[in-house]
């Protein structure tokens, strides 16, 4: 159900992102051979993306939840970037992949990664499921990327609108009527 005149297109169908899924955790799985992960997931986009991948690495994992502001309920962002919620636990000495649903601006990212790095993990990457690097404002990058995607506004699997859409299994493009209508 999509509310009056919002229109969704598939963009990544459910199949091709659970068999990328496995080939980002494969690569991670081969990385980190005989250590401990610990992955960090950006709340709320990125909790299907982790829940999916943490299962398919083949090594000793850990889960931890991290909650910024940056894009308030609608489609732009504000710019602005706040930690609303901490890790439970330090990453002093542990190697960190702070998991998130797509890199934009790369302002929520750029900003998480200098909070990351004054904690002292022993090493820290990025996972993302989508990457749209046509709106990059911090020159920032995933080490292990889903997919890349163009300019559209997409929706799904994690990913809102004003908190809508995350349960999709599809990521679909949303079309919203015109400004004023
Ligand atoms: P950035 O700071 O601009 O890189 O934005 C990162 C955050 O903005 C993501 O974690 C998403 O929550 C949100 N975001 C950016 N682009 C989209 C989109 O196309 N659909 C839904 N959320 C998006
Ligand atoms: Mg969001």
């Amino acid at each position: 159900m999509t509310e009056k005149q919002e229109e969704l297109r598939i963009l990544i169908r459910h199949a091709a992102i659970e068999k990328r899924v496995k080939a980002v955790a494969h690569r991670i799985t081969r990385d980190f051979r005989g250590e401990r992960v610990h992955l960090i997931g950006v709340l709320k986009g990125a909790c299907i993306f982790l829940s999916d991948l943490v299962r398919e690495i083949n090594l000793e994992t850990s889960i931890d939840f991290i909650a910024v502001s940056s894009y308030g309920r609608g489609k732009d962002s504000s710019g602005q970037v706040r930690l609303l919620k901490d890790l439970d636990t330090s990453i002093k000495g542990l190697n960190v992949i702070l998991v998130e649903d797509i890199l934009d601006t790369g302002l929520t990212l750029s900003y998480l990664l200098r909070v990351l790095r004054q904690r002292k993990p022993k090493t820290l990457r990025v996972a993302a499921l989508l990457d749209k690097p046509a709106r990059r404002l911090k020159p920032v990058k995933g080490d292990y990327v889903g997919f890349m995607i163009p300019n559209d506004f997409v929706v799904g699997y994690g990913l809102d609108y004003a908190e809508r859409y995350r349960n999709l299994k599809d990521v679909c493009v949303l079309s919203l009527p015109p400004e004023g209508v």
